[in-house]
């Protein structure tokens, strides 16, 4: 079945958010070590990438790390991170000649620190392209990036920059990571789970949930194009009634 042909291109979600799971267990049921889920897993974001670019989206936000996930075996993490150097350096052509400007959410500071140079070259050499905005989310927790902007916004409060009065959900947006983007209309899981794992919850109150039960090695454009598909055949009625829409 071709997915895209039934996509309508003029009202594809802006923000699409993709919690890429199953990495391990791909490998798994491949016989192989876990890092070699992960590095099939690259294939799967260029693919998913590309076909982000295919349809227009304007942003695309990946859970490519979680602040949880530096729990994992030290040479799991130490692989992964070196996987990212690698795929990093090696993608950022490819970023810039598909028009697309990398972006991240999370703390970078935390990561090797190989890791975060590599990254913040790749945004600088990106930051005028104008097409899909890939965000990805590295050592990242919502609930530590809600706790950062509750205690900036304390700090504006106390050295008199903002009222409390003023303090509403558009102003508390500014002071998230994710600032710049508008919310995530739609949120995919692959793998067949079924939770948020600390993944931009402040953003995604109004994201319609979308669950594949592939793993992310398998997924790919054509599964994002279904996720589409199937997104745009939902009503969303923001708490009014279908007569009202
Ligand atoms: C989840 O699978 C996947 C991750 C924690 C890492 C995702 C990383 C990549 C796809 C590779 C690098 C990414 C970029 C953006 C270059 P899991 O390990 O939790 O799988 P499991 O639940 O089956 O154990």
């Amino acid at each position: 079945m071709d997915y895209k042909s039934q996509i309508n291109i003029s009202e594809v979600p802006s923000h699409v958010a993709i919690i890429m799971d199953g990495n391990g267990r791909w490998a798994k049921k491949h016989g192989k070590p876990r890092i070699f889920g992960h590095k099939n897993g690259v294939l799967s974001v260029r693919s998913v990438v590309e076909g982000a670019g295919e349809i227009g989206l304007k942003y695309l936000t990946l859970y490519a790390f979680s602040t949880e996930n530096w729990k994992r075996p030290k040479v799991e993490v130490a692989a992964l991170m070196q996987l990212l150097v690698a795929t990093i350096s090696n993608e950022v052509s490819a970023l810039n000649k598909n028009n697309v400007r990398l972006l991240t959410i999370g703390d970078l500071k935390s990561l090797p620190g190989n890791c975060e140079k590599e990254l913040q070259k790749a945004m600088e050499k990106t930051k005028n392209n104008t097409g899909l905005s890939l965000v990805l989310a590295l050592s990242y927790s919502s609930k530590s990036e809600i706790i950062n902007a509750v205690k900036s916004i304390s700090k504006d409060v106390s050295e008199d920059k903002l009222k409390v009065e003023e303090i509403s959900d558009k102003v508390f947006d500014t002071y998230l990571d994710t600032n710049l983007m508008n919310d995530p209309e739609l949120l995919i899981r692959t793998s067949g789970e079924y939770r948020l794992s600390n993944f931009l919850l402040w953003q995604i109150a109004y994201a319609e949930l979308y669950f594949s039960d592939k793993f992310w090695p398998d997924f790919t454009k054509e599964d994002l194009f279904e996720a589409i598909v199937d997104y745009q055949n939902r009503e969303r009625r923001f708490g009014m009634t279908s007569e009202q829409l």
